[in-house]
């Protein structure tokens, strides 16, 4: 039953839905604490073209996950600015970001307390980043706070898109960029963009990213089924399989034939 809900889970009831992602993160917090992973998002592996991303040694094992927060962090200003990450998981795209984007500040918000534990402990010698709970359809701050909003892979799991959307025009400072990636099953792209059609954002560009995030699936998944098989007990590995993109899963198939795509947006609050 879980090695199917994967899929299914993103069109139950808004209610439901949520309900279901915050126990599943919450459970994933809690089981993978002793794994050495700091990411939970598909990876992005960049076309030849541009300049390689130089990183450091301690985050070379990490570059697929990290290509995609410099993906989506290179498409808005973060330099000096004041910026948010909503649905940080386990705190690594914000450490990323924080140590090689150099904004003043960085908060990373997660609605999983777990997760938040668990980032304040791992990434707790990084001065200009520090974590908070919260749900990214009720942000815990006041408006006009933030320069810069990114959103990675997270707003699959939420109730509510458009009251999402709406917070993070109230909290950002006028200008202020909010860059966001996801995945959908390709007949919810309408609701997507219903979503985001709002007032205070300017669209300023978008992309299918699902080609760069396809061969990612590709070059990590040994990696990914070695870590499974040793954290998580056999009797969910089906479900974690599914979860993760592996070759042969549910997402990954639908990557292949075109039923679900991934997709990227940038806005500018007017
Ligand atoms: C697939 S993980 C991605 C985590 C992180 N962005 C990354 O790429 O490693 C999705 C994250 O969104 C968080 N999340 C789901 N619903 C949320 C909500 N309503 N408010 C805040 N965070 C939420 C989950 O707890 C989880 O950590």
């Amino acid at each position: 039953m879980l090695a199917r809900i994967f899929i299914a889970i993103i069109r139950l009831s808004p209610s439901l839905q949520k309900g279901l992602w915050k126990w599943w993160y919450q459970r994933l917090a809690h089981r993978g604490r002793d794994a050495d992973w700091a990411f939970m998002n598909y990876g992005f592996t960049p076309k030849n073209g541009g300049p390689a991303l130089v990183l450091k040694e301690q985050d070379e094992s990490d570059r697929p996950f990290i290509e995609l927060y410099n993906y989506t962090a290179s498409q808005i200003p973060i330099k000096g600015l004041n910026v948010l990450e909503i649905g940080s998981g386990r705190g690594g795209g914000s450490s990323f970001i924080a140590r090689y984007h150099e904004p003043t500040q960085i908060t990373g918000l997660d609605y999983s307390p777990q997760a938040i534990e668990l980032s304040s402990e791992l990434h707790r010698d990084i001065p200009n980043l520090n974590f908070i709970q919260g749900d990214a359809e009720s942000l815990p701050f006041n408006d006009r706070v933030f320069d810069a909003i990114i959103n990675v892979e997270s707003s699959h799991c939420y109730g509510n898109m458009a009251e999402f959307v709406s917070e993070v025009a109230r909290v950002l400072k006028p200008n202020g960029y909010f860059s966001w990636v996801d995945l959908r099953g390709k007949d919810m792209i309408g609701e997507v963009e219903e979503a985001f059609s709002i007032e205070e954002l300017r669209k300023i560009k978008e992309a299918t990213i699902t080609t760069e995030v396809i061969e990612a699936l590709d070059d990590i998944h040994e990696r990914k089924m070695a870590v499974i098989k040793q954290h998580v007990p056999r009797w969910i590995q089906p479900a974690f399989r599914d979860f993760s993109g592996v070759k042969g899963s549910k997402i990954y198939n639908g990557f292949k034939d075109g039923s679900a795509v991934y997709i990227a947006k940038v806005f500018q609050k007017v």
